[in-house]
């Protein structure tokens, strides 16, 4: 039986030291970290998403700005408050929940945040940094949140098989170069993958990031491997992951849980991303005060 990765306990407890932390700089007398949420557009899970965000930044005493504008925002609207809010000094991080509606250019829009405050670390200045292994970078936070619950519970990703499924911008793709650089081994399967079996039955550490509810069979696993969940999808009205949980648990001597393994994990490396935006911006005055 798998040793559960309880992302919800660890996020728990590291959310309770945001909070502290926060408390102590405002103890010293400097304002509150702050986040703006834009979410065009009303998607039923991007909504859940964003009030989710909403609410661990608000209990850490991060302040957040919410943006909800209709399904037909222009794109010029859009990056127009973009714009406001890079030269707003008052504002840490900036968080465009993704998808956008089509007639938007998601590309564009993610170059028009300030690398600064792009706590989603989806800039390419940022995903160029986690590439050349520049730790100043902000890290997309599921990879993050993964790359933390992993060191958490002793698990060592240094010369492992590594293997990703999915390639996606948001999780597959950063995730992989974070693995890397953490030395491990990385095989990346994707749509085109010929025989996605043949790299996750080698996985030391299997990690399935494709929104395919229980793609990863208990045939697919490696008996002994770590194997992380990133899926959240609904099916017959339970919400599930990529991973036939039941039956790879029984092979896996490590799995994370669907809901309360990746999905909190992803939410605390926000707000830690959110207090390193805010740091960066006082890093002169707080070496001063606080020698
Ligand atoms: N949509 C799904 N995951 C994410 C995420 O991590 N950040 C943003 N901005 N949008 C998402």
């Amino acid at each position: 039986m798998a040793v559960i990765l309880d992302g919800k306990s660890l996020s728990k407890k590291i959310r309770e030291e945001i909070k502290n932390e926060v408390e102590s700089f405002r103890k010293k007398g400097f304002r509150n970290p702050s986040l703006a949420v834009i979410l065009v557009g009303n998607d039923p899970a991007s909504e859940i998403y964003v009030n989710n965000k909403r609410k661990a930044c608000e209990k850490v005493g991060i302040r957040s700005l919410f943006y909800h504008l209709p399904e037909d925002t222009s794109e010029e609207k859009l990056l127009g408050l973009i714009y406001e809010l890079n030269q707003d000094e008052e504002v840490d991080g900036i968080l465009v929940q993704l998808p956008l509606p089509k007639h938007i250019d998601q590309t564009k829009v993610i170059l028009s945040i300030s690398p600064e405050k792009d706590v989603d670390g989806f800039h390419p200045e940022n995903m160029g940094k986690l590439a050349a292994q520049i730790e100043d970078g902000f890290i997309p936070c599921t990879p993050l949140g993964i790359d933390i619950l992993l060191r958490h519970y002793g698990i060592e990703v240094k010369g492992k098989d590594v293997t990703v499924v999915g390639a996606g911008f948001i999780v597959g793709r950063p995730l992989s170069l974070l693995l890397l650089w953490r030395n491990a081994t990385v095989s990346v399967c994707h749509i085109h993958t010929k025989d996605i079996t043949k790299f996750t039955k080698e996985a030391d550490i299997l990690i399935s990031a494709t929104g395919v509810p229980h793609l990863i069979k208990a045939d697919m696993v490696k008996e002994g491997a770590v194997v992380v969940d990133v899926g959240i999808s609904r099916l017959n009205g339970k919400i599930v992951g990529d991973v036939d949980f039941e039956n790879v648990k029984e092979k896996a001597s490590a799995i994370t849980p669907v809901p309360g393994g990746v999905g909190p994990m992803t939410v605390t490396a926000l707000l830690l991303n959110t207090l390193k935006a805010y740091k960066k911006k006082f890093s002169h005055l707080i070496s001063t005060t606080n020698p």
